[in-house]
């Protein structure tokens, strides 16, 4: 297979990151196709973390990487990013990083907004990242964003901003009771980053085509995951863009045909980070454990993750939305010591099994899981590189997983290191 899309199936942090690393060895070409810096991709190289925001997992891999038109990127954060990887040696050069110049760019009014919002919503409040991922997409949706091509031009960036500012000012300081962007002081910062960043663009959608017609090798990577997608996730509790794998396409400039398989991150439990429904959630001691062992603290904003046993209605429900040829299992090693395990088969909604999430909050609030109980196993199974030296246990867990997804299981993480990983059968080949 050539081109291949990474997706998370659950509510993110699944560990993609890990595993774009780990694949882009086969690959020419990473693009990451939506989302912006809300997403935090760690990777661990030779005991080396590295936790990636906005750049692409397989640069490290010193692959040629895109960021995509569908993403909303912050510059500053890009900067950041590109000059620490950069001091640890890594080719970052506009060669090898390229911004599709239809991406949109986030504004400080727009991280301005999100955060107060926010606030003003107490209680009711979505969890976001405060990174202004949500007000940047809804500018690119009123058509008022302005995008990368309009930034590296002072002309059309200063219309763009003079067109919007006062509105947005009005809306922050009226409204939402909140400070305002200073506009000179913008407008200075935006120029530097403009200048700095404009030998990167690109028309992604020529790019892509040059490259599939040479025969190149793309991993398209996604951010958050299958239920944050703002069509077919726990609405309002998702994130502003679309996660699933299809979206590779619109967010890159591909067509469906270009695509030859979709690879669905699973972690072996579930998390979910910020507010919103998780039927399988743990409020007890084994939750405590996970969320310990798994060291499921936010890449991003370092909150505490909220942590469940693992829930193939989701699972299922993401393979409905991402058609997955194969799925990666991950953090399995985290499980290992607990005396036994459950696995969310259906929900139990008004006395019947249902077999999907409900689109009412209403309803899924309502919706309790129903379980399989499994034994643990105690061995620790970080060392271990081939399926069949997997304890029997551990074997059930996964084949139980198989056969209530319907989907293969094409590798298996053990541990948060590159090489901490099982192939059964390579996605690319
Ligand atoms: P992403 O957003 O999907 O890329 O995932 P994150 O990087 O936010 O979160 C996954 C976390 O789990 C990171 O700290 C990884 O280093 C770590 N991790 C990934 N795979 C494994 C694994 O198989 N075992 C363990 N113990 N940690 C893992
Ligand atoms: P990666 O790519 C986990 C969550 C936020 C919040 C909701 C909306 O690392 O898997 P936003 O800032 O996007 O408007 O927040 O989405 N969220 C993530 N949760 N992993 C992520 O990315 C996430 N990106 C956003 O916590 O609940
Ligand atoms: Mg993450």
């Amino acid at each position: 297979m050539s081109n291949i899309v990474i997706i998370g199936t659950q509510w993110g942090d699944e560990g993609k990151g890990k595993i774009v690393d780990h694949l882009a060895e086969f690959a020419d070409i990473v693009v990451r196709f939506q989302g912006g810096n809300n997403a935090g991709h760690t990777m661990v190289i030779s005991g080396r973390k590295f936790i990636s925001h906005l750049v692409p997992s397989g640069i490290l891999q010193g692959k040629q990487c895109y960021l995509g038109n569908g993403m909303v990127i912050d510059p500053a954060v890009l900067i950041e990013e590109t000059e620490k990887l950069d001091k640890n040696g890594i080719d970052v050069s506009p060669e090898k990083l390229k911004i599709s110049e239809k991406a949109h760019i986030i504004m400080p009014y727009h991280k301005m907004i999100d955060k107060a919002r926010e606030e003003i919503n107490g209680d009711k409040k979505i969890g976001t990242t405060g990174r202004g991922i949500g007000p940047c997409y809804e500018d690119k949706a009123t058509r008022r964003g302005i995008r990368f091509i309009d930034l590296i031009d002072p002309d059309v960036f200063k219309e763009k901003v003079n067109a919007i500012i006062d509105e947005k000012n009005f809306y922050l300081k009226s409204f939402l009771k909140s400070e305002t962007t200073d506009l000179r002081q913008m407008m200075d910062e935006y120029t530097g980053y403009a200048k700095r960043l404009a030998p990167h663009a690109v028309n992604l959608s020529v790019a892509m085509r040059q490259a599939i017609d040479a025969g190149k090798k793309i991993l398209f990577e996604g951010a958050q995951g299958t239920h944050l997608d703002i069509d077919h996730g726990t609405y309002p509790y998702v994130t502003s863009s679309n996660t699933v794998a299809g979206n590779a396409c619109n967010g890159a400039g591909v067509g469906p045909r270009d695509i030859h398989g979709v690879v669905g991150i699973v972690k072996a439990y579930t998390t979910r980070v910020g507010a919103g429904p998780f039927p399988t959630e743990l409020f007890d001691e084994i939750g405590n454990r996970i969320q310990e062992k798994g060291a499921e603290f936010g890449a991003t904003t370092g909150r505490r993750r909220r942590c469940g046993w693992l829930d193939t209605v989701l699972l299922r429900n993401a393979g409905r939305l991402n058609s997955p040829t194969g799925h990666v299992i991950t953090k399995l090693d985290v499980l290992g010591g607990l005396e036994f395990l459950k696995i969310c088969t259906h929900y139990e909604f008004q006395g019947k099994n249902i077999d999907e999430v409900p689109a009412s909050l209403t309803a899924l609030a309502q919706c309790k899981p129903v379980y399989e109980t499994f034994p643990g196993w105690p061995e620790e199974i970080s060392h271990i590189r081939k399926y069949k030296d997997l304890p029997k246990n551990t074997k059930n867990y996964l084949k139980r997983i198989e056969e209530l997804t319907n989907v293969p299981i094409q590798m298996i993480s053990v541990g948060s290191g590159r090489e901490e990983t099982i192939v059964i059968k390579n996605p690319f080949k």
